[in-house]
C-alpha cells in the first residue's frame, strides 16, 4: 500500500470513530445534553452529525499518536474540537455573517430549523466542547485537561477564530494587504487547525520543543488549509464542495487567490507543503501520514 492509499485509510478510519463518538456525545451520553431541549439537541445534531472531513480529530489523533498515546485515549479530545469547528461552521452560515444556505452538502442549520435555534445550536456546541475537555474521561491528568482547555479557549477565541471572522468580515469589499490576509486566515482558520495538533502533542505529554515543532507544523498546514479552501471557492462546483462556491468574489472577500491568482496559490502551496513536511523529518516514518496529510490539504477537493 502506498502512502496516499494508507492516508486515505487513516482518515476514513478516524473519521468513522470521531463520528461515532460525536454521535455519542450528541445523544447526551457523558454530558448535560441529555437535559436539553429536542429542538436543540436535533438542531446541533444537523449541524455536527453526516459529512465533515473530521480533519480536525484526524490531526490531533495522529499528533498524539507520534508521541506514543493510545488513538482510543484522544478521541473524547477530538470531540472537542470538532464541536466546536461545527458550531463555528453554524454561526459562519449564519444571515448575518455569509448568509450560506448549503453546508456539508445540505441545508444550513439556520434553513433547516430557523436562525435563533441556529445561533442557540452554536452557543451550545461552543459550551460543549469545554464541558468534554473538563471531564475526567478526557485524560485522568488534571493538568492535561487545563492545558487543553487553555489551548482550545485561546485558539477559539477573540484572539483566534472569532478575532479571525471579525476581521474576515470587516473586509468585505475592502482590499487588503498580502500581510493582513496572511494574518486573517492564520486566525480564523490556522488557529484550529493549529490547536488540534498541539492539543494532540499535549495529550501524548510531548516535550516542549516538540509541540513548539508541532506547532509550525501546524500553522503552516492552516495556512494552506484556508488557501486551499480559496482556490475551491474559484475552481470547485458546489455538488464536489458541499457548500455554494463563488462567494468570495460575490462578497468581495480578500483573499490571496484574489490578488495572486490562481497559479500562485497553488505555487504558496507547494511551497507551505514542503516546509510542513520538513519539520516532521526529525520523527522519519513514524509521521509518514501527517506528512502526506500536508499534501492532503493542499489537494483537496472539498
Ligand atoms: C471549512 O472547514 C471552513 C474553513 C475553515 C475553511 P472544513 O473544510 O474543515 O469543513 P468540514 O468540517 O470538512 O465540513
Ligand atoms: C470560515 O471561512 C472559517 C470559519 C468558520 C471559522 P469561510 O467562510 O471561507 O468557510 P466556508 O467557505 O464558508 O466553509
Ligand atoms: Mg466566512
Ligand atoms: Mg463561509
Ligand atoms: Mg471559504
Amino acid at each position: 500500500m502506498d502512502l496516499e492509499q494508507r492516508l486515505d485509510q487513516r482518515l476514513a478510519a478516524i473519521a468513522a470513530r470521531a463520528e461515532a463518538s460525536l454521535a455519542d456525545c450528541l445523544a447526551g451520553r457523558g454530558n448535560s445534553l441529555a437535559l436539553a431541549p429536542e429542538r436543540l439537541s436535533a438542531a446541533m445534531a444537523h449541524g455536527t452529525l453526516a459529512g465533515g472531513k473530521r480533519f480536525r480529530p484526524f490531526l490531533l489523533v495522529e499528533c498524539a499518536r507520534l508521541f506514543g498515546h493510545e488513538e482510543e485515549a484522544a478521541l473524547p479530545a477530538a470531540a472537542a474540537i470538532e464541536v466546536l469547528h461545527c458550531y463555528s461552521l453554524i454561526h459562519d452560515d449564519l444571515p448575518a455573517m455569509d448568509d450560506d444556505d448549503l453546508r456539508r452538502g445540505r441545508p444550513t442549520v439556520h434553513r433547516a430549523y430557523d436562525e435563533a435555534t441556529a445561533i442557540l445550536a452554536g452557543d451550545a456546541l461552543l459550551t460543549l466542547a469545554f464541558e468534554i475537555l473538563a471531564d475526567p474521561a478526557t485524560d485522568p491528568d488534571p493538568a492535561v485537561r487545563i492545558a487543553l482547555s487553555l489551548r482550545l479557549a485561546r485558539a477559539a477565541g477573540a484572539g483566534g477564530m472569532v478575532g479571525g471572522q471579525m476581521l474576515d468580515l470587516a473586509a468585505e469589499g475592502r482590499s487588503l494587504s498580502e500581510a493582513e490576509i496572511r494574518r486573517l486566515q492564520a486566525m480564523k482558520t490556522g488557529a484550529l487547525i493549529t490547536a488540534a495538533c498541539a492539543m494532540g502533542a499535549e495529550l501524548g505529554r510531548a516535550p516542549a520543543e516538540d509541540v513548539a515543532r508541532i506547532v509550525r507544523y501546524g500553522d503552516l498546514i492552516g495556512l494552506a488549509f484556508q488557501l486551499a479552501d480559496d482556490l475551491l471557492d474559484v475552481e470547485a462546483t458546489a455538488e464536489t464542495a458541499g457548500k455554494r462556491t463563488g462567494k468570495d468574489a460575490e462578497r468581495g472577500k480578500a483573499t490571496l487567490v484574489s490578488i495572486h491568482g490562481a497559479a500562485w496559490a497553488r505555487g504558496e502551496l507547494d511551497r507551505l507543503v514542503a516546509e510542513a513536511q520538513s519539520l516532521l523529518a526529525p520523527y522519519g516514518a513514524a509521521a509518514d501520514t501527517l506528512a502526506a496529510a500536508a499534501r492532503f490539504v493542499a489537494d483537496r477537493r472539498s
